[in-house]
């Protein structure tokens, strides 16, 4: 079915926090290809043919905020994601990204959501027409049980912004419409802000991309599930050499990352792997390496049990990119939160555990199957209830 309404000429606006480090910048280069040659990043989204009929591919608008004071083409050099050659023919439209400087760190919780409001007002005047989506890109920071706030003047009155950066962000997007991608291991998703996400209409995603090591451990881990093969132990060590993998050396920041990282295995299976040693043997290492940069390499020993309790074992060897595998993510997951809210949907979006480690809301599916198969019906869902206002709205108008 076509769309022709308006919806579908209008364009995406992704504002980042953390515009401009591995993933963000690299994004920034995606969204820039994706306006002047879409056919360079289509082929590499998820959603290219799933909600093709529901918005258009392009164009795409980056803004953002970041603490790095240096500039956006500065800093994709420094991290040296792409070669030069894939980001050179967009270096003119790269410079004239806007990213703004964050709220000062005097500010407290109220101010600097009322800071950061404005600035999203203000980047909505300059695209008119475009449809926001606020990205949360910052870094892993340390857990915090943020469950005890009742309400956002609460929170306002007890909680310092650095307690969790993210939340300024968060509850600046909520208050203007704005719907969110957390694809960061914080937990953003806390009561207080699903509570005023449901009431200002916004749907909010998260958390923790899923892109590499823990993508591959869904599909392996599903497919033993699917079989009935017994999990005995999976020993997983990632190294990488970026500033996230520097910054997930500090075990406090570590901590939601490996628990994101850990608990999808036992929640797969329905059982507690390693229970009959009296602890877990599911464990997750992660190692910052310098040389490896970006590129960072996984290795996973899995032991399995088949009938009788006759042990085998399997080696996975993944050497991958980072940011290359999470900005188109990031990306589609964009797209699928303009189309949820054209939906008319609110809240946590559970349907989206294909794309997360922690996927918020109320039972998430936990297979690779069903991952799958729950997306396609959001789809569906989607494209029924977003037609379906397109009939009433145009029958109204007939009317009148
Ligand atoms: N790369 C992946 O595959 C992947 C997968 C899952 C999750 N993630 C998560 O995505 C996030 C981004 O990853 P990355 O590799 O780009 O990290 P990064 O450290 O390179 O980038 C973070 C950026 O945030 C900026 N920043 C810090 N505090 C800020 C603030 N208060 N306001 C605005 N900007 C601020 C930093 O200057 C930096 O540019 C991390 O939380 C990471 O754990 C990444």
């Amino acid at each position: 079915m076509n769309m022709t309404d308006s919806s579908k000429s209008q364009p995406l606006l992704l504002m980042v926090a953390g515009a401009k480090g591995a993933v963000g910048s690299t994004l920034a280069v995606v969204v820039a290809a994706m306006s002047q040659r879409p056919e360079s990043i289509l082929p590499s989204l998820t959603t290219a043919e799933m909600l093709s009929d529901l918005l258009p591919s392009k164009p795409v608008h980056m803004v953002g905020w970041d603490l790095n004071d240096r500039t956006l083409l500065e800093c994709i050099k420094t991290h040296g994601v792409l070669a030069k050659d894939l980001w050179e023919p967009y270096e003119s439209k790269l410079d004239q990204v806007q990213i703004n400087i964050p709220p000062k760190a005097s500010l407290d919780l109220l101010g600097q959501v009322e800071r950061l409001k404005q600035d999203i007002l203000a980047f909505k005047t300059q695209y008119p027409h475009a449809k926001s989506v606020l990205i949360n890109l910052l870094p892993a920071a340390p857990t915090r049980d943020l469950n005890q706030f009742a309400d956002l003047s609460q929170l306002y009155s007890k909680l310092a912004p650095e307690d969790l950066p993210d939340l300024p962000y968060i509850i600046a997007a909520i208050l203007a419409g704005v719907p969110i991608v957390n694809f960061t291991p914080n937990q953003v998703e806390i009561p207080v802000v699903i509570k005023e996400a449901i009431k200002q209409g916004v749907p909010i995603s998260g958390r923790d991309g899923k892109t590499g090591q823990t993508y591959l451990k869904v599909v392996l881990a599903s497919a033993l599930q699917a079989r009935n093969l017994i999990v005995d132990g999976w020993y997983s060590l990632n190294i990488l050499g970026n500033q996230d993998g520097k910054n997930l050396m500090d075990p406090n920041r570590a901590a939601g990352k490996l628990s994101n990282k850990t608990d999808i295995l036992d929640d797969i299976m329905g059982y507690k792997v390693g229970e009959r040693y009296g602890v877990s043997s599911h464990k997750v290492q992660i190692d910052y390496y310098p040389p490896r940069g970006d590129a960072k390499e996984a290795w996973d020993v899995i032991d399995f049990l088949g009938v009788f309790g006759l042990p085998m074992s399997m080696r996975l060897n993944l050497q991958v990119r980072d940011s290359v595998l999470a900005a188109p993510l990031v990306l589609d997951l964009a797209r699928w939160m303009i189309v949820l809210q054209m939906a008319g949907r609110s809240g946590p979006v559970p349907e989206l555990a294909f794309y997360y480690k922690k996927p918020v809301g109320h039972e998430p599916p936990l297979t690779f199957q069903d991952q799958v198969a729950v997306l396609r019906e959001l789809r569906l869902w989607c494209h029924e209830r977003i037609l379906k206002d397109r009939e009433q709205e145009a029958a109204g108008s007939r009317h009148t």
